[in-house]
């Protein structure tokens, strides 16, 4: 899998027909970059780690610092990586269609980091800390061991979001009007697993969106879309890209 794949001319039509195209990607995306993916066997993050030690508020408030350290060794992962084709790909597919909207369930920031501008950020951004007690937004402060609020004195906490907390209430709204809007819907390097990001695609589809999945390993869900293409996002997306460059 991940060689070159052939893009059907069904899709390839809808592609040049669209009116807005919206993309929703996942782990995947990163994953040529260096950035471990959250599920795949041997190599994702929560197959080393228990996601509820790490990736909770209630885990936050028992261990802070080792809450922060593990946020902090990701930052250092994702700082130390490039963008990869894929990336570069999305960010120039938004110049060729009339509307396009980028969502990303991803944190490391690689999106904007190859130019992608106005990037709904469904999961929040490794790079930003918030205040735990009043969730204002701060640049990441990496000098403390565990950092706190300029304004109120309470610890700060990674920016992104943890399991059992609600989406960013604006990613939100921007993300489910695009897919509702939306007449090519892309779900790339994402597992589908994981509510309400993967519900966007039933919100495309509803909507008589042209759905489309992206991933190597097509996904338990690949049969509800429309097209389903076996291969890696940095081959991919390019293809993709030149489909409908002038
Ligand atoms: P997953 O780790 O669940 O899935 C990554 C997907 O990427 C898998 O389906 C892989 O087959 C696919 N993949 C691997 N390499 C790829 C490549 N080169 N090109 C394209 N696809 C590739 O990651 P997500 O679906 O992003 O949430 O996980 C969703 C959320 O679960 C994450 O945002 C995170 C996690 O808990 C939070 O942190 C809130």
């Amino acid at each position: 899998m991940g060689d070159s794949c052939n893009i059907p001319d069904a899709l390839a039509a809808a592609l040049r027909d669209a009116r807005h195209v919206c993309v929703l990607t996942g782990a995947g995306v990163s994953a040529e970059s260096g950035v471990p993916t959250f599920r795949e066997a041997q190599e994702g993050l929560w197959a080393k780690y228990r996601a509820e030690d790490l990736a909770t508020p209630e885990a936050f408030l028992a261990d802070p610092a080792l809450i922060w350290r593990w946020y902090r060794w990701r930052r250092g992962v994702v700082a130390d990586v490039e963008p990869n084709p894929g990336h570069y790909a999305i960010a120039a597919l938004a110049d060729l269609v009339p509307r396009f909207t980028l969502v990303t369930q991803n944190v490391d920031d690689l999106h904007r980091r190859a130019g992608s501008r106005d990037v709904v950020e469904f999961h929040g951004n490794l790079f930003e800390d918030h205040c735990f007690a009043e969730g204002t937004v701060h640049v990441a402060d990496d000098s403390h061991d565990i950092p706190t609020c300029p304004q109120c004195g309470a610890n700060l906490r990674p920016g992104v979001v943890w399991f059992g907390e609600a989406i960013p209430e604006q990613a939100l709204e921007k993300a489910c009007a695009a897919a509702a809007d939306c007449d090519v819907f892309l779900s790339v390097g994402t597992s589908s697993l994981v509510y309400p990001a993967a519900g966007l695609a039933d919100l495309a589809q509803q909507n008589d969106a042209v759905t489309v999945e992206i991933n190597p390993n097509p996904t338990m869900h690949a049969e509800r879309f429309d097209f389903a293409l076996a291969g890696n996002s940095a081959t991919v997306l390019p293809e993709l890209l030149e489909l409908l460059s002038p």
